[in-house]
């Protein structure tokens, strides 16, 4: 039988509170949460050299130092919660001193939640598995349509934010979108994010300029295409 998942909002309550303190939005004044980056953090899951070195740096020292390790608090346990789950928790979930930090709160569990998905995409690129290159064709027509699809949708979205190869929730048939998220905020609950691309300009900026079509091409040659083929 499948296991049910939940949420023990007063477990849940707990590991909160411990994890505001990690954050410091306690002792906050209800704007930013402030962090402490660990300056030598190793970088993880990283191997591509589309990034500068700069940038990988950065995205080291802001994502992948301090808030991991403040954000495994909710990994834990049985009581299993993530930042994808408490980005969407309600308000009514948090103590009531929280409630005004709930922004930041989300604004930044978001962005842990899409750097880990940006992160995970990157691979060595290569060839595409068959099974993937099927479901490719049948949502965009060929390689080449989703690569030109993806790289038009990152010159003509403008804003901060990530652009995704995401799969829609539907029964018995696969289909790819792209969608594109405003920010830190979350894809859709209805979609299931595969490929993530950082669309923030200090991904960019330092190796492409404002060529974002460019750095989503660069993206694609070393995408971990293999994630197409997984099933979830
Ligand atoms: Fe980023």
């Amino acid at each position: 039988m499948k296991k049910r998942f939940t949420v023990n909002f007063f477990k849940f309550r707990r590991h909160l509170i411990i994890a505001a303190g990690k954050f410091g939005v306690l002792k906050g004044d209800g704007k930013r949460m402030h962090f402490d980056y660990k300056k030598d953090a190793p970088i993880e899951q990283v191997n591509a050299d589309f990034l500068t070195k700069e940038e990988l740096v950065r995205h080291r020292d802001i994502y992948m130092g301090e808030q991991a390790a403040a954000l495994s608090v909710f990994t834990d346990g049985k009581d299993k919660c993530d930042a994808q789950v408490l980005c969407r928790l309600p308000p009514s979930a948090f103590p009531r001193y929280m409630r005004n930090m709930l922004d930041s709160i989300r604004e930044d569990a978001g962005g842990y939640v899409c750097h880990r998905a940006f992160f995970a995409s990157i691979g060595s690129g290569g060839a595409v598995p068959a099974e993937a290159r099927k479901l490719i064709k049948s949502s965009f027509g060929s390689l080449e349509g989703l690569r030109f699809a993806f790289t038009d949708a990152a010159k003509k979205y403008r804003e901060q934010g990530y652009l995704w190869i995401a799969e829609e929730n539907l029964r018995r048939h696969r289909a790819l979108k792209l969608v594109f998220t405003k920010g830190n905020s979350l894809l859709p609950p209805h979609m299931h994010g595969i490929l993530c691309l950082d669309m923030w300009e200090h991904s960019y900026s330092g190796r492409y300029g404002c060529d974002r079509g460019a750095y989503a091409a660069a993206f694609l040659a070393c995408a971990r295409w293999e994630k197409l083929v997984l099933v979830r």
